[in-house]
């Protein structure tokens, strides 16, 4: 048995398929653009085993889909491939578009041709998991209750009317088709193997050089943190119980203002590696985000009382241990810091790109 996931070379995607793999999960086939966010520094470990077969590839490419479907004969899909930055999104809306709706589409397409070759009893186990976000749902106000699987869609960024529209494909393949497609929308993750260019991540490696730590706005903005395995569980768990045609909240009922979060982040480096006046000297308030969503909030309870899923790591916890990642993995960060980590994918996948 095979699974196919996409975009299992980002943040979340590789998280899940070294979880999947750890877990005793049967083989996984791997479809990564390797877009800037994709690395597979963070596929290491698995490099030479048989469990894990990586394609370089486009969720787009319909023709290469029916190929891997043809040679692989996945039990199921779970899709992450995506542009995922809210902030690129605003610089250029296109790639948004193209990969997380057109992409989409074709990996629906190509995936419902392949469900329907299949024997009645492979077909109804067949499964597409499909990961979205809660920010389409939009802005909450800072008394409104968290988004529930029945909020409607108010998507305000280009990134997350993108996913949106993703969704509302998934959403109408079930109800046209009767295609087995399950939806999660989770919040915020954090953890090893984050670009970057989001929140935590950012901030942490900023702060190990000493740089300015950019706060949009005032601040006050509110996101729900959750640690990526504990997203990686709920996808498995929603995966194997998840009903056909329903979405599920995922949250770790951590919300905290991105001040709040940039704080106990400068005071865990305090302890761990000191510096003279202190992390938070470092903080500087800049130029907000066009659009910026003021409050995120997931209320998980469907998850949570229809699978049996809760997370395991408080927010505490959780920033803890990526921290403490992020320190024992300086070499990563400088790699994707320098760029240096693309030359490796192109000397080592460049000639070996799917066709
Ligand atoms: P990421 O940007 O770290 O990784 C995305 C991966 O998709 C990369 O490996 C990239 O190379 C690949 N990719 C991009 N375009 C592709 C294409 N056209 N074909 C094949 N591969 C392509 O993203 P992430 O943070 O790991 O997010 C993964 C998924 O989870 C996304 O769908 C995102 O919307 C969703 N999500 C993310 C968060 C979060 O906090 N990061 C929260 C909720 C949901
Ligand atoms: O809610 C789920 C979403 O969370 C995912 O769907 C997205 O893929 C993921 O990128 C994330 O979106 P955000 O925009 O919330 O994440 P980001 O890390 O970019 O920003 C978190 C908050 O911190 C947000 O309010 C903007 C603020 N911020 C961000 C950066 C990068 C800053 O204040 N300074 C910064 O430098």
């Amino acid at each position: 048995m095979t699974i196919l996931v996409t975009g299992g070379a980002g943040f979340i995607g590789s998280n899940f398929v070294l979880d999947w793999i750890a877990a005793g999960g049967e083989k996984v086939v791997n479809l990564d653009k390797l877009t800037y966010a994709g690395n597979l520094a963070n596929l290491a470990s698995l490099a030479s085993n048989p469990k894990h077969a990586f394609v370089r590839g486009d969720i787009g490419d319909r023709e290469l889909l029916a190929k891997l479907f043809a040679e692989h004969a996945p039990r199921a899909v779970v899709h992450f491939a995506a542009e995922s930055h809210v902030d690129r999104s605003i610089h250029g809306p296109a790639a948004f578009v193209q990969t997380n709706m057109v992409g989409t589409f074709e990996l629906l397409e190509a995936t419902r041709a392949y469900w329907n070759t299949l024997a009645d009893d492979a077909r109804s186990r067949f499964r597409f998991l499909h990961v979205s976000t809660d920010e389409v749902y939009g802005s909450l106000g800072e008394n409104d209750p968290g988004f529930s699987e029945t909020t409607p869609y108010a998507p305000n960024s280009p990134y997350s009317a993108s996913k949106a529209g993703s969704d509302h494909l998934v959403r109408a393949y079930h109800h046209t088709y009767g295609f087995p497609a399950v939806t999660t929308n989770c919040s915020n993750n954090y953890g090893p193997y984050q670009f970057p260019e989001k929140l935590i991540p950012l901030m942490v490696a900023n702060a190990l050089e000493g740089r300015d730590l950019p706060v949009y706005g005032d601040g006050r903005q509110v996101r729900d943190w959750l640690y990526v395995s504990d997203h990686c569980e709920a996808i498995r768990v929603a995966l194997e119980r998840g009903r056909p045609g329903e979405t599920y909240n995922v949250g770790g009922n951590s919300e905290r203002r991105n001040l709040e979060v940039v704080h106990a982040l400068c005071d865990a480096l305090d302890k761990l590696r000191p510096r003279a006046g202190g992390h938070r000297s470092l903080i500087k308030f800049v130029t907000d985000r066009p659009g910026h969503d003021r409050r995120y909030a997931i209320d998980a309870t469907k998850i949570s009382t229809e699978l049996g899923w809760t997370p395991r790591e408080t927010f505490e916890t959780g920033l803890e241990r990526t921290i403490r990642w992020y320190l024992d993995n300086a070499a990563w960060v400088a790699q994707v810091k320098s760029g240096e980590y693309r030359n490796w994918l192109d000397a080592n996948y460049g000639k070996r790109s799917a066709a």
